[in-house]
């Protein structure tokens, strides 16, 4: 029987994802870095100190992804280091960047920028951040100063990555600076990042027609851990509701509705602020009815069966591509081009990463056969980097990297990745040679 194939559409871009903070290292003026110095706040105890050192040796990576096959990479630009005191830009940060996305050109790696990655300016957490509305034309600012000083070299833009992620870790779950748990907080902060993306939208496209820019969505399935419970079903649907399409349909109708009959006017004139969706996808959380917690909407994490499990500490999350396919198919309903600009999973022994990349691409290439437009994936990510408050402890990347030598390692899955990249397909002898224990899933037919 003839060998089977998954062929890419031509022109398809292949990438990897990456973030400022968590590669660059000695990001001292952001936020984050005053987090991590905190006792208790990093599960490992560890701080985010050279990182990936890509301030210093950025290029040595991209050496590593051009000889990969790669054709994008997305990277963000850290306000902190660019705008260090309210008003003042420093050149020498901007001449970095500069240096950087020259780099990437020269190696044909097509740069996607993101403008907001968690991090904040330290004079901007102390003004109140993200909750404070002034956030709103000082973003716009900054986004502006970057488009204007950068903007020969990059055309694709992020303007937040994930920003409920971001809403629910500050200001909810108390996890990241400034560490609250105050859910009306968290409504209010997302309402100053529905009207800055807009805002930052609107002005990218004032300086620069052409640019594509656009939000990127984090996009977990939330479906109920028993299926026959109502309680279950109901605390799930809140949290899709909630977590994606409100925001969602906030960026495109420029106002944040909520189920509860209270709406918050329309106050940003957000509509069309998209030319593109940007989906980070990483598994499914399945949820069950939980009593004791309101500030999660009664929504309890639950234990996922340790063979579909992530490994350590994400073991809440199961691996579940269908659900890429899920919201690809979802996200068509707003009519913009998608790009999958994250997907991934901590690894260490990359005995799990070859299926997991194989399914997740086959999920994606489903959705390109039933008529999803989809232009590009990025792997989340090169080599391993700084994860937040789990540190070191999550190896997401395709190749190791031992913080205390800033020596790399190649991972398989890299080799894996570089095989499809350069084939633009998945072949039947890839997925025998890499993961043939997920032969019929990826090669199943679209239902
Ligand atoms: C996403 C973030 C990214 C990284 C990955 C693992 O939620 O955008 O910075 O932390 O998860």
């Amino acid at each position: 029987m003839a060998k089977r194939i998954l062929a890419f559409p031509d022109g398809f871009l292949w990438g990897v994802a990456t973030a400022a903070h968590q590669n660059e290292g000695n990001n001292t003026h952001n936020d984050f870095w005053a987090w991590e110095q905190i006792p208790g706040h990093v599960v490992d105890g560890s701080t985010s100190g050279l990182a990936c050192d890509w301030w210093n040796r950025a290029e040595e990576d991209l050496d590593r992804a051009a000889a990969l096959g790669l054709n994008t990479l997305r990277m963000s630009v850290e306000w902190s280091r660019l705008e260090p005191r309210p008003g003042v830009w420093d050149s020498a940060a901007f001449d970095r960047y500069r240096e950087m996305l020259k780099g990437l050109q020269a190696r044909g790696l097509e740069p996607m920028v993101t403008l907001h990655h968690f991090t904040n300016p330290i004079w901007l957490a102390e003004r109140g951040g993200w909750a404070n509305q002034d956030v709103v034309s000082l973003f716009e600012r900054y986004a502006a100063k970057v488009v204007a000083t950068l903007g020969d070299l990059c055309q694709v833009w992020c303007t937040i990555n994930e920003p409920n992620i971001y809403a629910t870790h500050a200001y909810v779950l108390g996890k990241w600076s400034p560490g609250e748990k105050d859910l009306l907080k968290a409504i209010r902060v997302t309402r100053n990042q529905v009207k800055a993306h807009a805002a930052v939208y609107r002005a990218i496209h004032r300086l620069q027609p052409k640019a594509q820019v656009g939000i990127v969505k984090h996009m977990a399935a939330f479906d109920p851990a028993n299926p026959d419970s109502a309680a279950d079903r109901w605390v799930a649907a809140i949290r899709d509701t909630l977590f994606h399409w409100r925001f969602m349909d906030a960026v495109i109708e420029g106002r944040l509705k909520f189920p509860f009959g209270f709406g918050i006017g329309r106050y940003a004139p957000a509509i069309h602020s998209n030319d593109f969706i940007g989906l980070n996808y990483y598994g499914r959380h399945p949820l069950r009815f939980d009593p004791s917690s309101p500030g999660t909407l009664f929504a309890g994490e639950t234990q996922v069966p340790s063979e579909i499990a992530w490994p350590e500490p994400w073991t809440d999350r199961e691996i579940y591509p269908a659900g890429l396919h899920r919201f690809l198919t979802l996200l068509t309903t707003y009519d913009k081009p998608l790009y999958v600009t994250e997907n991934g999973i901590a690894d260490g022994g990359d005995e799990i990463r070859p299926g997991f990349l194989l399914t997740h691409l086959a999920a994606l290439h489903r959705a390109i056969r039933r008529g999803v437009d989809v232009r590009g994936y990025y792997y989340w990510t090169l080599v391993d980097n700084y994860e937040w408050v789990e540190g070191w402890t999550t190896p997401f990347g395709l190749i190791a990297l031992d913080p205390a030598t800033q020596g790399r390692t190649p991972r398989r899955s890299a080799e894996l990745y570089a095989e499809v990249v350069r084939a633009n397909a998945i072949t039947e002898e890839m997925v025998e040679k890499y993961a043939p224990q997920v032969v019929n899933q990826v090669f199943a037919e679209p239902v």
